[in-house]
């Protein structure tokens, strides 16, 4: 065997030598499009408090949510993700408050779709941000979730986020059957104009600790693991994915991103729907974290952690990096 280097045949190098055949050949690329940016709502006016938990990240009135969304349009970014956060007192057992006409999410996905029309309003639709317990829908005497009843109040919550005009309704709450309880409201209410982008495969993840901060939304008892899936397994997952299509989810999304690329690459081979992930808080606040002790460079960390998910298979990334990142590319 010849192993003088001189004569490889072979040498993947070749094609890395020269920047513009490395721009050339590049499989994959990062663009503003791609990107999702999650708002957390509060009321009142000319609010922006900072998140302890996820320095650069706010919290925003709707009048300063409008600016952000400014922002997100001038750079490129396609849509953006609604939270609602509201206070104690305005909380019950099944979360009334997201269903209010005139509620927080509603008067945002009014204010946002009449000042940027360009813009891809999606709104989350669960009820841990609205109930006294903080769990993902209404509890039974036991302390369970009463699946049933949550899903007569998320038709009720999407079809009111449907007539405020939202574009997109993103259910997080792993309720089964919450695609096809929202799929009929929507059509029944005359708004088949609106999509489903199901969180179908979401873990119990601890990665969801900063947000929870965010959102005020932790469990007054107990955790989700009742609901959200087990980080161990992946044939669940499939199962996931195979109800919300049958059940006529418009996109599927994977959620955490970076410890899950596995299950968004199957998710990219087993379905022809688009496969969105979505960043969370934790992983976000790791990175920023480790840039802000000087550990990581953060550009350069944060733009590699989002095109390990498009190279995973994603078509787009909800992420708390999308206005910084589509600036970066810009
Ligand atoms: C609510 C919801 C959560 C996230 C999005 N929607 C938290 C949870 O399930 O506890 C997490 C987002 C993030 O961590 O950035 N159902
Ligand atoms: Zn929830």
């Amino acid at each position: 065997m010849n192993r003088n280097p001189l004569s490889l045949r072979h040498s993947p190098r070749r094609l890395r030598r020269h920047p513009a055949m490395r721009g050339m050949l590049q499989e994959h690329q990062l663009t503003p499009a791609d990107f999702i940016l999650p708002i957390f709502l509060v009321e009142g006016e000319g609010i922006r408090n900072e998140i302890g938990s996820m320095p650069g990240v706010f919290r925003h009135s709707v009048d300063s949510a409008l600016k952000l969304c400014g922002e997100a349009v001038a750079r490129g970014v396609s849509g953006v993700l609604l939270f609602g956060v509201i206070a104690e007192t305005c909380k019950d057992a099944g979360g009334s408050a997201s269903w209010d006409k005139d509620g927080l999410v509603q008067k945002a996905i009014r204010a946002i779709r009449a000042a940027y029309p360009d813009l891809l309003v999606i709104a989350d639709a669960c009820f841990c941000e609205y109930t006294d317990h903080g769990h993902c829908g209404i509890l039974s005497a036991d302390g369970d979730r009463d699946d049933n009843a949550t899903l007569e109040n998320l038709q009720r919550q999407a079809l009111s986020y449907a007539e405020a005009g939202v574009h997109v309704v993103a259910p997080s709450g792993m309720v089964d059957g919450m695609v096809s309880a929202i799929r009929e409201a929507l059509d029944a209410g005359c708004h088949s104009e609106v999509s489903i982008l199901s969180y179908a495969v979401k873990y119990a993840s601890a990665f969801y600790g900063p947000f929870r901060d965010a959102a005020d939304s932790t469990p007054q008892f107990g955790d989700r693991r009742a609901y959200q899936m087990d980080p161990a397994n992946r044939r669940e997952a499939f199962r996931e994915l195979d109800l919300d299509i049958a059940e006529g989810c418009d996109m599927v999304m994977v959620k955490p991103a970076m410890p899950y690329l596995d299950m968004v690459r199957d998710l990219r081979v087993r379905c022809d729907l688009p496969v969105l992930t979505y960043q969370v808080s934790g992983e976000y606040s790791m990175l920023q974290a480790a840039a802000r002790a000087g550990w990581l460079d953060l550009q350069r960390s944060v733009l590699e952690s989002l095109l390990g998910m498009k190279r995973a298979g994603a078509d787009a990334i909800i992420t708390y990096y999308a206005l910084d990142a589509a600036e970066w590319l810009g």
